[in-house]
């Protein structure tokens, strides 16, 4: 089954979409508007927020720059992250979030994580209310277990809804995603957008060097890459990339976009500087065996029913 998001002027989206997590606090204003500026030049159309990234700063500064391409851009943000997904939670942060884009209409909407409190129904009606107003085109998840998605998926169908778009976590050494995520939504014709591409910073290789950043700035960040055989493969993929030529960034992203199911990777930055390196990746040839040279500097993870000798 396939499924493609395209804007209100029907320009399909594009394989790569920028993430605007940075906007206000890693990123000033004039650097997210250079960066939003390069992405354009490149062909993204599809931007990602979040109602709780920046304290606001990320949606009100990504709103502003949208200006008249408006229609020919796909833009998405997130609620219950820190709050729930209930109606009245999802009604108010929804709110906000329209007001701080300066956006009637809001092209993706997604659960920022899956919330054991509240029914998926609820969730699912809530989002067809948003959609029977107008205020959302598309339905996402993200952060969710398959298992998650499909009950979703089952709760949506009662409000003549379908999960329109899922949002993994997914780089080379976060590769979770491949056992279940994305062979679901490539059988349920789910886009897959997939954030992290260069695992928070790790896979550009500046923490061998002692460089500061946001895997030793932000403790979550710290705990989900400081490990001994994820620290490993960046160096294997800087080593890999000197050889190639070309910066760890470029592999990286270029990596993901391989995947045979063909995601969305979501990129991002602090600056231009930085996220040039990612831009050289929508472009880059990535030849089959590159690809499985790449994928042999992390462990392939086993598949979900752990019969390995059945795999190949
Ligand atoms: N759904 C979710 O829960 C979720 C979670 C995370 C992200 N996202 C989305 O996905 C987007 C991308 O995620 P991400 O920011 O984690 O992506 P990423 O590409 O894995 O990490 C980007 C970070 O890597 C570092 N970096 C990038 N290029 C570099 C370079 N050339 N040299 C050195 N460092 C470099 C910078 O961090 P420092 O400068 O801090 O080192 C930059 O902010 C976000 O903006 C957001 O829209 C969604």
């Amino acid at each position: 089954m396939t499924h493609s998001l395209s804007s209100v002027n029907n320009r399909p989206a594009s394989p790569f979409a920028f993430g605007a997590m940075q906007f206000g606090q890693g990123a000033s204003e004039s650097d997210s508007k250079a960066m939003f500026d390069a992405c354009r030049t490149a062909g993204i159309n599809h931007f990602d927020t979040a109602h709780g990234y920046t304290e606001g700063a990320s949606e009100t500064l990504l709103g502003a720059m949208v200006g008249d391409a408006r229609d020919d851009l796909l833009i998405a943000t997130k609620v219950g992250n820190t709050g729930d997904t209930s109606a009245a939670n999802m009604r108010a942060e929804f709110d906000i979030s329209r007001q701080r884009l300066n956006m009637d209409m809001v092209d993706i909407l997604y659960l920022h994580r899956f919330d054991p409190n509240t029914e998926l129904r609820e969730s699912m009606q809530t989002l067809a209310e948003f959609r029977d107003k107008g205020q959302i085109r598309y339905v996402g998840l993200s952060n969710f277990a398959a298992w998650q998605v499909m009950k979703a998926q089952a709760a949506a169908q009662e409000f003549g809804l379908k999960i329109d778009i899922f949002q993994p976590m997914y780089n080379l050494v976060k590769r979770q995603a491949e056992v279940e995520i994305m062979p679901m939504c490539a059988d349920q014709g789910i886009t897959v957008a997939s954030y992290s591409p260069l695992g928070g910073g790790l896979l550009t290789g500046k923490y061998a060097g002692g460089a500061g950043g946001r895997l030793v700035e932000n403790s979550e960040y710290t705990m989900r890459y400081n490990v001994e055989w994820m620290r490993q493969t960046a160096q294997d993929l800087n080593t890999l990339a000197a050889d190639l030529g070309t910066h760890p960034a470029t592999l990286a992203v270029a990596w993901v976009a391989a995947h045979p199911t063909h995601p969305t990777p979501i990129l991002s930055g602090r600056n231009v500087g930085q996220l040039r390196p990612s831009l050289d990746g929508t472009t880059y040839d990535m030849t089959p065996s590159l690809y499985e040279q790449i994928s042999a500097l992390s462990v392939t993870p086993a598949p979900a029913t752990d019969r390995l000798e059945e795999v190949g």
